[in-house]
């Protein structure tokens, strides 16, 4: 429909149809036979509200989503068809690893193709939007949504926006296959107070705009259609009724011109944050900010057309909100065809097709991180006696906290991966997962968790008589998955103590352990390490992690991955980045010294670093050359290193670039990534790696708010990792 015509709709619709577009509700008010019960009275709805809706949440496969677009196209007045929103955040049915674990791929296209399987599948059951990708940079293991992020760096998670808008959208939202991206949570929701989730967030003006902006500004620029509102306040603001965050920065700074939407009830939540005092006040701020669409909540339904009607709020910003709305629905092709490409057909041939879950095994194979390999004793041989022990070893809900939609049955376990290998072996489950159920009540049905804890003795019997036939022994320990994800928040971030016992008494049998490491969140793993020869960290790799795992561990995959998020000494360290500042008081490994910046009894390092992984192979890197020593304004220059596979099998290296301003109007970072590439390497093959690093790159916020870079001496490195020391220096003139 020309844009014209959407504008002629608007003329035509009365105040309440325009602002029944911007009511989102869950989708059982319109099933079939949907009870129109309490939650509409809550909300003070009419059964007209309900038929000028614009957007339903939640609901999905195409033959139900088909009936309702039906029924209500055929009730509303202008037969404006509904969009079906959801939260597909790595992966419908055909689950991938979580963002986190794909941030460790340090590729891009590993999330691009994640984003274009997950629209695929999407779109087959009837979807038009995403509520993703989720780009809040995160530094603090301590907040449960840290799994939906890919990691701690501003460069990192800038390429991972981008590519994850890409593979939603496409070219053209209407095409088959794919679908609407929201990037959220705007903004700054990554860094609550204490770690605990829906805190208020403290940043200063110059660190948000250069640490935490970024991320979502290229989301804008890869051309997200919607954004979303985050829970937390900012400076004081909630972000939802923030008019500057919203209107000045989101669409005037960064030109976005998409649809905004609330974060689920964060209208009606402007109360209970105090700055409004009813609902008729949340509404006012929220539409003052710009925000289009409230996600579940009825102020905008209740409200509006008072405060319009007296005049508190203009008709005209609720134009520019509906019309935004309609341009959306536009953009997907809902107005020639309100069902874009939902099928049954659809639905049975695309969701988890054979090539969708290799896609999703591939994947996973590039985002384990290997943290130890005593003696290379990794890979195992297939020949080797082994035994499988560990409450992750035939466990189907490795998918992360947000997979939704993911269904237990379709998961390839460790324990099935490693059978599919050829691997002949004893398992043994050995401990409950978890030493209670504090926090997690509501997932009981899906552990057998009491039964478990009965029968704790017996399990560790079972386990130590496997682990004394074995000659290795492969133990898969780590968070159950609903232990991070949102109101996860975690203030002990080690494993549960049952399953320290059993990594400490199956070591006492047999010293021979590889640990696997499941886990939504860096942990605190200093007790682990003493008693295992390998740590491998496969995150929560999804439908296919267990085949993916058991080609890691059998050799036939080599990890590459890296740590997208530093895994701390200990919570006590967090939030905590290599991306640190110098203080007055900074000093470089141990001191002695009294009065300086450390801990009386934790060391200040992590205990892996961002941009740390092993190979099975080994690879060195030459120093770096640079095609000059001074970089001008708007110019750039060439960083090389030549890498070399010195082991003896193929491998991938992520050989990455970081920089120094060695001084500037204000602090800078001791380290930033502005690079990283991905290397695969035959043995003895080498290969030259070149950066082009440009002065715009290298700009920043300075003293009087400038976004630009001042003259002066920069380091630079290039390895592999974050604490690389294989630098060269050059000036920015
Ligand atoms: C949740 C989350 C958000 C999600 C939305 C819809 O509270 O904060 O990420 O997209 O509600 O489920």
């Amino acid at each position: 429909m020309e844009t014209k015509a959407l504008r002629e709709l608007l003329s035509q619709m009365s105040l309440k149809e325009k602002i029944g577009q911007l009511l989102q509700l869950t989708g059982n008010f319109f099933e079939e036979g949907g009870e129109i019960t309490g939650p509409m009275q809550d909300m003070n709805l009419t059964e007209d509200d309900l038929w000028l809706t614009g957007s339903i949440l939640g609901t999905v496969g195409a033959e139900k989503l088909r009936k309702i677009q039906e029924t209500f196209m055929e009730k509303h007045p202008h037969h404006i068809p509904l969009l079906f929103m959801a939260d597909v955040i790595n992966g419908y049915r055909t689950i991938f690893p979580i963002p986190l674990a794909q941030g460790s791929s340090f590729d891009p296209a590993v999330s691009r193709t994640g984003a274009s399987v997950a629209a695929a599948e999407s779109a087959a059951v009837g979807l038009h939007v995403t509520f993703s990708p989720m780009v809040d940079l995160v530094r603090d293991a301590r907040w449960g949504r840290v799994m939906e992020s890919t990691g701690e760096d501003v460069y990192l998670n800038r390429q991972f926006a981008r590519a994850q808008v890409e593979g939603y959208q496409g070219k053209d939202l209407s095409a088959p296959g794919k679908v609407a991206a929201c990037v959220k949570h705007f903004a700054g929701y990554g860094a609550p107070l204490a770690g605990r989730d829906y805190n208020a967030v403290e940043l200063s003006p110059r660190t948000f705009r250069d640490d935490y902006l970024p991320a979502y500004k290229e989301a804008v620029d890869a051309g997200a259609a919607l954004v979303m509102t985050s829970f937390n306040t900012l400076d004081r603001v909630p972000s939802t009724g923030n008019k500057t965050l919203m209107r000045d920065i989101l669409r005037d700074e960064m030109g976005f011109d998409g649809v905004l939407i609330s974060d689920w009830g964060a209208v009606e939540e402007l109360v209970r944050h105090r700055i409004a005092e009813t609902r008729k006040e949340a509404a006012r701020l929220s539409m003052e900010a710009g925000v289009d669409i409230e996600m579940m909540t009825p102020c905008y339904s209740s409200c509006l057309e008072e405060l319009i009607s007296e005049g508190t709020v203009a008709e005209s910003l609720l134009d520019e909100a509906v019309l935004r709305i309609l341009e959306l629905k536009n953009k997907l092709g809902l107005f020639e065809n309100p069902f874009k490409d939902g099928s049954a057909e659809a639905e049975n041939t695309v969701v988890l097709s054979k090539e969708h879950l290799e896609a999703a095994q591939n994947a996973a194979e590039q985002t384990f991180v290997l943290l130890k390999n005593d003696d290379a004793f990794l890979p195992l041989c297939k020949k080797d006696k082994l035994a499988l022990i560990g409450p992750h070893g035939d466990n189907p809900l490795i998918y992360g906290a947000w997979s939704i939609f993911a269904s237990p049955k379709d998961t390839v376990t460790l324990r099935q991966g490693m059978e599919q290998a050829g691997a002949s072996f004893r398992y043994a489950k050995g401990s409950p997962m978890l030493d209670n159920l504090r926090g997690l009540e509501m997932f009981k049905e899906q552990l057998p968790f009491e039964q478990d804890l009965e029968q704790k003795d017996a399990l560790l019997q079972e386990a130590l008589e496997a682990a004394k036939a074995a000659d290795k022994v492969v133990l898969a320990l780590g968070e159950f998955n609903q232990q991070s994800g949102e109101a996860a928040s975690r203030g002990d971030i080690t494993l549960p103590r049952c399953q320290l016992d059993l990594l400490r008494e199956v070591s006492k049998v047999n010293e021979n352990v590889a640990v696997v490491l499941f886990t939504g969140r860096p942990l605190d793993i200093r007790e682990v390490l003493p008693y295992a020869k390998s740590i491998l960290c496969v995150w929560q790799p999804g439908t296919m992690g267990g085949p993916a795992i058991a080609r890691t561990l059998f050799g036939d995959n080599n990890p590459s991955g890296k740590l997208s998020m530093s895994f701390p000494w200990s919570v006590g360290q967090v939030p905590i980045t290599y991306a640190q500042f110098p203080t007055g008081r900074s000093f470089d490994g141990e001191s002695k010294e009294k009065y300086v910046s450390k801990y009386l009894d934790i060391p200040n390092k992590p205990l892996f670093p961002f941009g740390f992984g092993l190979s099975y192979t080994t690879f060195s890197v030459s120093p770096v050359t640079l095609s000059g020593d001074t970089l001008e304004k708007d110019g750039s220059l060439q960083a090389s290193v030549t890498v070399k596979n010195t082991g003896d099998r193929e491998g991938q290296e992520v050989v990455q670039l970081y920089v120094r301003d060695e001084y500037g109007s204000v602090t800078r970072p001791v380290r930033e990534m502005k690079g990283f590439r991905k290397v695969t390497l035959q043995p003895g093959e080498e290969a030259e790696v070149t950066f082009t690093l440009t002065e715009k790159e290298l700009r920043f916020t300075t003293i009087n708010g400038e976004k630009a870079t001042e003259p002066g001496a920069m380091t630079l490195w290039i390895g592999t990792s974050s604490e690389t020391d294989n630098s060269a220096a050059f000036v920015i003139k």
